[in-house]
């Protein structure tokens, strides 16, 4: 594991995709402040400068490249493990990547990746709030943070290393086939709800079915059962 933080950066993801290869699997880039950070389907992602984690990690091992699907959901989970030791109650995963406490969002994650002919990398972003109280500004989803739930601040330094020792520990196992499907769809957000699907520039209402095998989110659309690799699921 090759730790380097940044006081400021334009975003962590975007430095990855710059200078991935002159670095190492397992490479964490963090900072206190991003100037362009970014959040998913293009959306900016602000964060109040050093109240909050702001980190995204290196993978060029080519055996999680066919996990692909699975990194994702398996990175929220094992964050949403480490906050879970820290007493916050009712966290879920809001498929494809999202960690939420009830209904409000305590982390979002950007997974990118960069190919030529085949994979060269992945690119894990991960916005963890932690220390920041206020959040102003137009949100999809209202947010949360580790300071907001537990009423006291933590040193973001100490949970840092948790947290990055969580993520390589469920990424190995799952690059040696563990599986955490089972313990995965306890934590399922959306499961048996309503919502809308933004496909094509168009809001399709479904019924969730949840979570499937291959981390693909079941559903009903149409009264016709489909399954989703991506996309933007809205709550009704
Ligand atoms: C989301 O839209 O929910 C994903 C947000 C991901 C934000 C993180 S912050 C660190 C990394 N650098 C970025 O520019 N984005 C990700």
């Amino acid at each position: 594991m090759v730790i380097k933080h940044f006081s400021s950066i334009d975003s962590t993801n975007t430095y990855l995709k710059k200078h991935y290869k002159e670095l190492d699997n397992y490479t964490f880039i963090s900072a206190d402040y991003q100037s362009e950070g970014r959040g998913r389907n293009n959306r900016n992602w602000i964060s109040e400068n050093s109240k909050n984690m702001l980190f995204s990690l290196l993978i060029l091992d080519k055996r999680l490249f066919n996990h692909y699907k699975e990194i994702s959901i398996i990175v929220a989970y094992s964050i949403l493990k480490e906050l879970e030791k820290l007493g916050i109650n009712n966290l879920m995963i809001k498929w494809p990547n999202d960690i939420y406490v009830k209904d409000k969002k305590i982390c979002g994650i950007l997974l990118e990746s960069i190919a030529t002919n085949e994979i060269d990398c992945l690119i894990i972003g991960i916005g963890l709030n932690i220390n920041q109280k206020e959040f102003i500004g137009d949100y999809r989803v209202n947010p949360t943070s580790v300071c907001l739930e537990l009423n006291k601040e933590i040193n973001i330094n100490q949970f840092k290393n948790n947290i990055y020792n969580s993520i390589i520990y469920f990424l190995n196992d799952i690059m040696n086939n563990v599986s955490y499907y089972n313990e995965i769809i306890k934590y399922d957000y959306l499961k048996n709800k309503k919502a809308y699907y933004s496909i094509n520039n168009r809001k399709e209402l479904i019924k969730i079915i949840g979570i499937d095998e291959d981390y693909s989110l079941s559903l009903i659309f149409n009264n016709k059962h489909i399954n989703i690799d991506n996309g933007e699921i809205d709550i009704v």
